[in-house]
């Protein structure tokens, strides 16, 4: 039987066993919102498709490719901070038992925070939040890989989660956001996305993030433009998304993907480029015409200055704890609290 939050919003929990259960909320399975987004975005003078619709269960297994590649430094950088540091930051966390996750992915990094956590107590419950379903079998790989973790997952969006976490846990918990997926936010919405976490935190709660600091402009291109073409697969996956999810018929090969560094933004934006003069529509859209060499702009990944990263946390009303950075200040894992 569906279960409601104050604000109205419905969900459902499965329980999968007495150690796994998992929420599903409506957002989840909206596809009517998925048909709408993707219409008003391709209609848009700027055409845009938002960057959640990456993750389908091949975008999210080609997300994990990229995370593989040499040149995409960002989940192996961040990946040794945590290696080297998790168990500071699980002392600086002491008082919590309940670890939150937006956007867990597969969780691999998270192993290392998991384990550290494991090793000052036994017991701990880890809350993942994504919209990719991939989070069912990586909740499964972690019950048999840590004992004494109980996990309550949800399959839904972000503030949609951060909800029905408010309204159900009460225990001191750290709320972890790796990936630096906080820079695919423009900065005035990391703001209030800042905020909207913050709303959901309780006095003396922590947030842990992940970010991608301003470096050498060839590693940043590199990473975005890997040689053999893992992320143009993953941007182009978008259209494929489209057509299977809705019966479209876009011709894939008329588009090709863009990445660039966009130094007065400070951030890598991401787009698909027509290649030629095109139209086509979608669900009953009326024509969604293209000029050659137009765009849709798919993703933005902002790099921050440590400064940058200062006033975000200030304007959202945070308070700085502590920093964590690899040797070549390449990523910076920031420890926020309420
Ligand atoms: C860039 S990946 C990062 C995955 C992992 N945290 C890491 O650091 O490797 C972003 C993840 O966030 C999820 N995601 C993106 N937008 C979301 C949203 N609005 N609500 C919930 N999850 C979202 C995606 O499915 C994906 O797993």
């Amino acid at each position: 039987m569906a279960k409601k939050v104050n604000t109205g919003l419905e969900y459902n929990e499965e329980v999968i066993n007495d150690r796994l259960s998992i929420y599903h909320t409506p957002s989840a399975s909206g596809k009517n919102t998925f048909a709408e987004d993707i219409i008003n975005g391709l209609k848009a003078k700027r055409k845009f498709i938002l960057p959640k619709y990456f993750y389908d269960e091949k975008g999210s297994l080609l997300f994990e490719k990229i995370c593989n590649t040499p040149e995409y430094y960002v989940t192996r950088t961040e990946a040794s901070i945590l290696k080297e540091y998790s168990d500071e930051i699980a002392e600086c966390n002491a008082d919590k038992r309940i670890i939150v996750e937006l956007g867990s992915g597969s969780s691999i990094k998270t192993r290392y925070i998991l384990n550290a956590f494991l090793r000052l107590d036994g017991n701990i419950t880890y809350m993942p939040i994504d919209v990719s379903a991939i989070m069912i079998e990586s909740s499964k790989r972690l019950l048999n890989e840590f004992e004494g973790l109980g996990i309550k997952g949800t399959i839904g969006e972000y503030l949609d989660a951060l909800e029905i976490i408010e309204e159900t846990v009460n225990e001191p918990k750290l709320i972890v956001f790796l990936g630096s997926s906080i820079g695919n936010f423009d900065l005035p919405h990391a703001e209030d996305f800042m905020k909207k976490i913050s709303d959901c935190m309780k006095s003396g709660d922590t947030l842990l993030v992940g970010f991608d600091l301003v470096k050498d402009i060839n590693v940043l291109n590199t990473a975005y433009n890997d040689n053999k073409g893992v992320t143009a697969e993953f941007n182009i996956n978008l259209l494929h998304r489209i057509n299977n999810e809705l019966a479209s018929r876009i011709d894939v090969s008329n588009f090709e993907h863009r990445a660039f560094f966009n130094a007065k933004e400070s951030r890598i934006e991401m787009h698909l480029v027509s290649k030629c003069e095109q139209s086509f529509s979608l669900n009953g859209s009326g024509p969604i015409s293209f000029k050659e060499n137009e765009t849709i702009h798919t993703e933005n990944s902002y790099k921050f200055t440590g400064g940058m990263v200062m006033e975000l946390i200030q304007k959202s009303g945070l308070t700085f704890v502590k920093k964590w950075n690899d040797a070549n200040d390449w990523f910076g894992l920031f420890l926020i609290r309420k």
